[in-house]
């Protein structure tokens, strides 16, 4: 919440010639760091990286695969023969076990507070933890919510059953 709001989210156009904006939430989308996707197909060898905001919930296999594809650059690409180079990157966790993506981790990238040994596996871990967390930002409130409104359900039925219990004991068997 306070990550997301350090953030500038524009509203749309307020007044003419204005445009307001307010701190971002956690539910608003990565902000983009390319100003359109010539400029990030530029940057980026002529491939377009994609917005991570929900990465986790709609790149098949979810955060577990994230996690591998992010680890799991370095091998032996099957493709590679002698004087032939494949495009891109192999990488057995890639949707066609192929990416533009160069490896974005490496040991050390980071320090952590904690001194916590910063290995690419540990930042992968990290990263991809974030990710699934800011794809469904709501999702620990929900799950509070549904236990309570599960329990308050299980009273209410114990509490029915009791009432229809009481409401007919006179009647014969
Ligand atoms: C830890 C940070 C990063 C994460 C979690 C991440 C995650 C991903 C994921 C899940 C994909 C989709 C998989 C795919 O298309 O192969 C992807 C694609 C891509 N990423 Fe990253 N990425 C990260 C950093 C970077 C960096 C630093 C660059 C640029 C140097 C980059 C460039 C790309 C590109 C160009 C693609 C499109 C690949 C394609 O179309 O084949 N990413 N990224």
């Amino acid at each position: 919440m306070a990550l997301a709001a350090t953030w500038k989210v524009p509203t749309g156009p307020g007044e003419p010639g204005q445009s307001t904006q307010r701190k971002g939430q956690p539910e608003d989308a990565f902000p983009a760091p390319y100003a359109s996707p010539d400029a990030a197909r530029a940057a980026n060898n002529g491939a377009v990286p994609p917005d991570l905001s929900r990465v986790a919930i709609v790149y098949p296999g979810g955060p577990d695969r994230i996690l591998a594809l992010l680890t799991g650059y370095g091998a032996a690409d099957p493709q590679d023969k002698p004087g032939i180079h494949a495009n891109g990157f192999y990488n057995p966790y890639a949707i066609g076990h192929r990416t533009a993506m160069p490896p974005p981790l490496r040991d050390n990238a980071v320090v952590y507070a904690d001194g916590t040994a910063a290995t690419a596996a540990q930042e992968a871990r990290d990263v991809t933890t974030f990710l699934a967390w800011v794809s469904s930002p709501h999702a620990d409130s929900k799950r509070r919510l549904g236990v309570g409104v599960a329990l308050y359900l299980c009273f209410l039925a114990i509490l029915l059953v009791i009432l229809k219990r009481r409401i007919w004991s006179h009647v014969a068997k």
